[in-house]
């Protein structure tokens, strides 16, 4: 089979990519970094948009198979590293790479995960309760779910999915996986509770609990903190960032370290791109409803 073939039209749509690209500008000859390749929505639009270098990094293996798919037609201009990008400077060393003209960062799960019920990502749909986006990992959701003491659950569904009623799902959870393991997503959402309806505000009542233990098992706001770190010294002159975030807790640790490195005070090596942050309009929340949560905020070094 054909690499193309494996590409179906269930793959993941590039979220604000238009805008993001706006605050790259490619440029012939030119180093980019898409540091959360997916299926590669970003990586070739900058390859198509200018005669530059993408390094693409991404933690989950499957995406190797988008990445052969551009090596194929993009070949010296494209590099794929199937690693975490909390390695970004190691990634950088090993190609012998000092600085990048710009670095695009698009978080969260992609398509293909959520979509993949093995995977576990997903209340739709039953599957093992996995949630890793890179397989070398060795906390699963369910080990989450089975082996937390109910206070840290019902602390982690509270810290990192915002959820007001964390302690009765923790209870809830806590009092089933007493008659047995929780193994799979749809367990794990009867579990939480039993007797609920399953929309509540307009959200899934799993939708929140998903999201926190997803967020402990790939470490992602951690990762996302340790990593914009490093980016600083990685970047050449006029080389912009640009993030796009999913939920408030990656946006905050986002806006927070933008505004630090780019405060009016002499010295300072980034301005801010934009003033405001940047959301999808209502076409393409039309036409993709997952970049309803989207948001991108961009800087550019000045000195
Ligand atoms: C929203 S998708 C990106 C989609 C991509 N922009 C596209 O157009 O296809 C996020 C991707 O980032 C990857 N990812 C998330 N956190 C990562 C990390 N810490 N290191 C490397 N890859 C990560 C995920 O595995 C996923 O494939």
């Amino acid at each position: 089979m054909q690499v193309n073939e494996l590409i179906t039209k269930q793959d993941h749509t590039p979220v604000l990519l238009a805008e993001a690209l706006e605050m790259l500008q490619p440029q012939d000859n030119k180093v980019y970094i898409d540091a959360t390749f997916g299926a590669g929505g970003y990586t070739k639009a900058i390859l198509n948009k200018a005669n530059c270098t993408v390094i693409a990094i991404d933690c989950d293996s499957n995406a190797q198979k988008y990445a052969e798919a551009i090596g194929e037609k993009f070949r010296n201009k494209f590099h794929f590293v199937n690693d975490n990008f909390i390695n970004i400077d190691e990634i950088l060393k090993n190609l012998n790479i000092n600085s990048v003209d710009g670095i695009v960062f698009d978080l969260g799960v992609s398509s293909m995960q959520l979509d993949n019920k093995e995977r576990g990502f997903s209340f739709s749909g039953n599957g093992p309760l996995d949630m890793r986006m890179d397989n070398r990992l060795t906390t699963t959701a369910e080990k989450l779910v089975n082996e937390l003491y109910e206070k840290e659950l019902a602390d982690l569904i509270y810290n990192y999915g915002g959820e007001r009623k964390s302690r009765s799902i923790a209870k809830n959870i806590v009092q089933f996986r007493q008659r047995e393991r929780i193994l799979t997503t749809a367990k794990l959402v009867e579990a939480m509770n039993p007797n609920a309806r399953s929309y509540q505000d307009n959200i899934h009542f799993a939708t929140r609990t998903f999201q926190a233990l997803r967020i402990m098992v790939n470490n992602e706001l951690e990762t996302l903190k340790l990593t914009l770190r490093k980016l600083p010294q990685l970047l050449g002159p006029q080389a912009t960032m640009a993030i796009v975030t999913f939920h408030s807790l990656e946006d905050k640790i986002v806006k927070d370290f933008f505004k630090e490195i780019s405060q009016d005070s002499s010295g300072n090596l980034f301005e801010r791109i934009n003033k405001k942050v940047v959301t999808p309009n209502y076409q393409e929340i039309r036409k993709n409803p997952r970049a309803r949560s989207a948001k991108l905020r961009g800087v550019r070094r000045v000195l």
